[in-house]
């Protein structure tokens, strides 16, 4: 939605004074997947798909907001036990009090907002609408937070108002996003390096299965519960070990006995994705996209098998696009439903989109959906 529409349906709502207009996108996610919260490398960047905001302060202590494309209105007070009903609301509410928990004055603001993220596809919606009002709020209330802790302050929405224990990727990259870029973040150190990403000859596409799981949230944070636990096993051999991302196999192999055969599995998952994302950042230095794909083949290999966050309609896709010659695919972000990733030459990108749309409405009875990705940039103001 462009800045004048937007402007446009917030003055139907709340009158004609002038609203600011914020943005803030969606990711993909190269490589380094369920690596984040086990303070690892992830590879991610933004798209060119996000959420929009008009917001004015309103003078009050109260927030009116309209979520346009669910017709929906919820209007909210600053104070925890203000919390809102509406779930998309409760994102909003969660960003106004975490950053009052930080010693920020916040003020009552009316606000409409629109958004073009497919919603479950792993591609990141919520953080896209909590580093819009983020970094908005910031903006305008002249805050002078910076844009990590703009970061943090979404993921702890989610952690204390969503019930997703997430890592920092999404809120991370929605922030950082660079043009043409994707970023290599080290969620250890919190050290980062943007890496231009133009693969001269290949295409990046996702196919979205557009399957949604229920439960999602309660399985990733068991996901991170089971990786915790192997960790605090590995550390009472090897002191230094504060994550899974400090472990190596040998470690891992010591408390096998000790944990849960799930517990082990996701372990290993994690610590062979650290190194694949290592070993991507140096074929991408090279420009050697062969060596990018078969690790993103083998990422998804070890979320469908080791980690389980696949499914049969994304494990189908991989499936095609190994047959088709694609060189690199795999399921993408949290799991569990959502998108697959592909890395297709130009020549066999049409093709393949074909095959793989007759193929999965044959056995499934619909298409997943096609989107090209555009790496673009983070939060701003339009
Ligand atoms: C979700 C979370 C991220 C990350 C990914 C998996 O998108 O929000 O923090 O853990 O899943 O890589």
């Amino acid at each position: 939605m462009t800045k004048e529409e937007i402007v446009i349906l917030f003055q139907n709502k709340f009158g004609k004074e002038t609203p600011e207009v914020y943005t803030a996108p969606g990711r993909i996610n190269l490589i380094g997947e369920h690596t984040d919260y086990n303070g690892s490398f992830v590879f991610p960047g933004a798209v060119d798909k996000g959420i929009t905001a008009a917001i004015r302060l309103n003078g009050t202590d109260k927030v009116r907001a309209y979520a346009l494309d669910l017709s929906e209105y919820s209007e909210f007070g600053l104070n925890e036990e203000d919390i809102p009903t509406e779930g998309w609301a409760k994102y909003i509410f969660g960003i106004c009090r975490e950053i009052i928990k930080r010693g920020g004055k916040v003020q009552g603001f009316d606000t409409v907002f629109s958004g073009n993220v497919p919603l479950g596809a792993g591609m990141s919606s919520s953080a896209a609408l909590e580093s819009t009002y983020a970094y908005a709020l910031n903006d305008m209330l002249n805050l002078g937070i910076d844009k990590f802790e703009l970061a943090k302050i979404g993921q702890a929405t989610e952690h204390h108002y969503v019930g997703v224990k997430c890592g920092i990727m999404d809120q991370f990259i929605s922030l950082f996003g660079k043009k043409g870029h994707l970023v290599r973040l080290d969620c250890k150190t919190m050290e980062y390096e943007y890496f231009p990403f133009d693969p001269q000859g290949y295409k990046l596409v996702l196919l979205d299965t557009q399957v949604k799981h229920e439960l999602a949230s309660s399985a990733y944070n068991k996901r991170r519960e089971s990786c915790e636990r192997a960790a605090a096993a590995i550390r009472k051999n090897h002191p230094e070990v504060q994550f899974l991302r400090d472990a190596d196999m040998n470690m891992l192999n010591e408390v096998k006995d000790v944990i849960s055969e799930e517990d082990y599995k996701r372990a290993k998952y994690v610590i062979e994705e650290t190194q694949r994302v290592l070993e991507v950042s140096d074929a991408l230095k090279k420009g050697d996209y062969e060596t990018v794909g078969k690790k993103m083949y083998e990422t998804h290999e070890g979320m469908s098998k080791l980690y389980e966050v696949s499914c049969e309609e994304l494990d189908f896709l991989n499936d095609i696009a190994k047959k088709s010659g694609v060189t690199g695919s795999r399921v993408m972000g949290g799991g569990f439903g959502g998108c697959t990733l592909n890395l297709v030459k130009d020549e066999l990108h049409d093709q393949f989109i074909e095959e793989a749309l007759a193929q999965f409405k044959n056995k499934f009875g619909y298409e997943p959906k096609v989107y090209d990705v555009v790496i673009s940039d983070g939060a701003r103001k339009l």
